[in-house]
């Protein structure tokens, strides 16, 4: 099982994104969370911003869609750039339909939930998915305590991959850091977003491979 590590642009300076993404070469991915102040409130960046920064950025972009109406939306962000566009399952109305779309737009497709929502009514959905967001915090600003009381629901998830067979990755999201995230990989997990413990170090990219080094031990 491969270890992701996706950094969130959320805590880095949004006056200089290609900066953001220059100091972290050893991330896997880039990880950008778009907010509309409905589904969650707190407002940050769309389309466009993420459209520039398809152009300079060293990593691939994951994008996770906190807004309402995912389904009318996202399929955008695939055309902005975004390799991977995650929606929530609380706001989405088709979710089969939308990650089919996604997917024949030719990038990842997740589907990401809150910590209140249960993962085991969706096993049928996993053929349709390239991941699996689990929330460890409830979705909205960076820098908030993890949740623990979320890590029998990513062992969960896991086990409801392992039976299904496919290649989907299991993602978790808030309050991960040096002394979270090895109960995270434990459970299951095996791609990790890190906001204010990665672009709060002095060292982003030595956070970046000591957050890798810990989920792989
Ligand atoms: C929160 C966002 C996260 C956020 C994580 O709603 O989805 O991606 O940036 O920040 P940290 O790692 O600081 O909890
Ligand atoms: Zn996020």
């Amino acid at each position: 099982m491969g270890i992701r590590i996706a950094p969130s642009i959320l805590s880095a300076d949004f006056a200089n994104l290609e900066a953001a993404s220059a100091s972290v070469t050893g991330a896997d991915w880039l990880h950008i969370d778009v907010m509309d102040n409905h589904f969650v409130p707190n407002l940050t960046i769309g389309q466009p911003v993420v459209e520039s920064l398809a152009r300079v950025s060293k990593q691939p972009l994951d994008c996770h869609l906190m807004i309402e109406d995912p389904d009318r939306w996202a399929p955008g962000f695939v055309e902005a750039g975004a390799a991977s566009v995650t929606f929530h399952v609380e706001a989405c109305h088709a979710p089969v339909r939308l990650a089919r779309e996604l997917r024949s737009q030719g990038a990842r497709a997740g589907m990401a939930l809150k910590p209140a929502t249960p993962v085991e009514p969706y096993e049928d959905l996993l053929g349709e998915l390239d991941m699996l967001l689990v929330m460890t915090v409830e979705p909205g600003f960076g820098g908030q305590s993890f949740l623990d009381l979320c890590l029998p629901k990513i062992r969960t998830a896991r086990e409801m991959i392992a039976r299904h067979g496919g290649d989907v990755w299991l993602q978790v999201d808030g309050g991960v850091s040096a002394e979270t995230i090895e109960r995270c990989a434990e459970a299951g997990a095996d791609m990790f977003v890190a906001g204010s413990s990665v672009f709060g170090a002095d060292d982003p990219d030595a956070m970046v491979a000591e957050l890798r080094r810990l989920a792989e031990q």
